[in-house]
């Protein structure tokens, strides 16, 4: 059987990270998977999980398994976060939460969530989207399509285009949407934008999943909620998919949560059966660990202020490297407009490189990024910036003649 088989290829964002480990260059720096980095290029275990983990150590008493949906501190603390402790949402118990192996666990218990109860369904995500995407949805045999997002004229939204698709989405489909930091672009929608999009998406009967990979990394941990809150004024049927792995660095612990907001208690609680039976025939039962960092720094009143101070830093060290970026651009002589970086926000900027000059960034400078032009600007430091700035002028010399 395997004799048949050609090889896959290798997976656009990850299967960077293979190589980068491979290249012996010194210098070499990695703009590819959205991985957080200090001043010192590291990927540091934040302090409150550190000392969350060592609690967890001396109070542990069993390694037995967690319900299938996980456990209900755990669920409680991640509604609060993704909608304030006294949203009626939470008060009014509107709102079922599993607990997942990370974000893109969250998305697949999600796919087979709506391939099982919503027959007919396609899933709209937008153009351009993180690559992961259709593949996770396409994998629980969902057909996929996009709507227009990303305007490269502007380096923002196509607002009107995207309006208008969404106007034609058919009832009973489904809407991905980025909660904030959008992957790959790093552009929002603005919150007038939110409410009218949630308003038609609502109007049509069309379900909203909003992917939240990165809430703190736009403004702040409140106002990056400001979308997912605005989708779920209108009260319809949403899913929510969010990640621990960036604002908690749990990366290799793999926690995140599927959310299921629904118009009534007794409506979340049917919701939430059909997603449990999706876990049981998919990985049966979360992993412990992670959630259980998170919900002992989330119900921990100082681990929680101080964690939410960690994120701070995480994004302040993010926007000043934007600033960086485009300034020591400007000071190396590069005459191409990349003012947009500052103004886009989370660890994604489209830096309008193409593929050509991204491939002559990763073979003459060992500098990685995502073929499509997508940089991490998480893996930028004040050590690496002049190196990385010196090529990027160079490439653009190569390439533009
Ligand atoms: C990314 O887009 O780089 C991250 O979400 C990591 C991943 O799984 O692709």
């Amino acid at each position: 059987m395997f004799e048949k088989l050609t090889p896959a290829p290798p997976d656009s964002i990850l299967g960077l990270t293979e190589a980068f480990k491979q290249d012996p260059n010194p210098r070499k720096i990695n703009l590819g998977v959205g991985v957080y980095k200090d001043a010192d290029g590291n990927t540091p275990i934040l302090r409150t999980v550190r000392m969350a983990e060592e609690r967890l150590l001396a109070s542990e008493k069993t390694k037995s398994y967690l319900p299938i949906d996980g456990s209900p501190a755990f669920q409680r603390a991640t509604q609060e976060l993704l909608f304030g402790a006294d949203h009626e949402i939470v008060t009014g118990k509107r709102a079922a939460t599993a607990q997942a192996p990370g974000g893109t666990g969250a998305l697949r218990v999600a796919a087979d969530f709506i391939a099982a109860t919503m027959p007919g369904a396609t899933v709209w995500v937008s153009d351009p989207t993180w690559p992961n995407h259709p593949g996770v949805f396409k994998a629980a045999g969902l057909a996929v399509r996009t709507y227009p997002y990303f305007d490269p004229a502007t380096h923002g939204v196509k607002f009107e285009a995207m309006i208008e698709a969404l106007r034609s989405i058919p009832a009973g489909h489904v809407l991905v949407l980025h909660g904030c930091c959008h992957n790959p672009t790093g552009v929002d929608l603005a919150p007038a934008q939110w409410r009218q999009a949630a308003e038609i998406v609502a109007e049509r009967g069309v379900m909203p999943l909003i992917d939240f990979a990165y809430q703190g990394f736009a403004e702040g941990l409140e106002q990056d909620a400001a979308g997912v809150r605005a989708t779920c004024g209108t009260g319809g049927d949403i899913l929510i998919a969010n990640s621990y792995s960036k604002n908690f660095g749990l990366y290799n612990e793999r926690v995140g949560a599927l959310t299921v907001v629904a118009s009534s208690a007794e409506a979340a609680q049917a919701a939430a059966s059909h997603v449990k039976l999706a876990v049981r025939t998919n990985y049966s039962n979360p992993p412990a660990h992670g959630g259980a960092i998170v919900s002992a720094i989330l119900n921990d009143a100082q681990l929680r202020r101080q964690w939410e101070q960690e994120v701070t830093e995480m994004r302040e060290r993010i926007n000043t490297m934007r600033h960086l970026f485009v300034e020591t651009l400007n000071e190396k002589g590069v005459e191409q407009d990349f003012d947009f970086i500052a103004r886009q926000r989370g660890m994604f900027s489209f830096s309008g490189l193409s593929a050509e000059q991204v491939k002559l960034l990763r073979d003459k400078y060992s500098i990685y990024a995502v073929g499509s032009g997508r940089i991490n600007v998480a893996g930028m430091t004040e050590a690496n910036m002049d190196y990385l700035c010196e090529a990027i002028a160079d490439v653009l010399r190569a390439t533009q003649g």
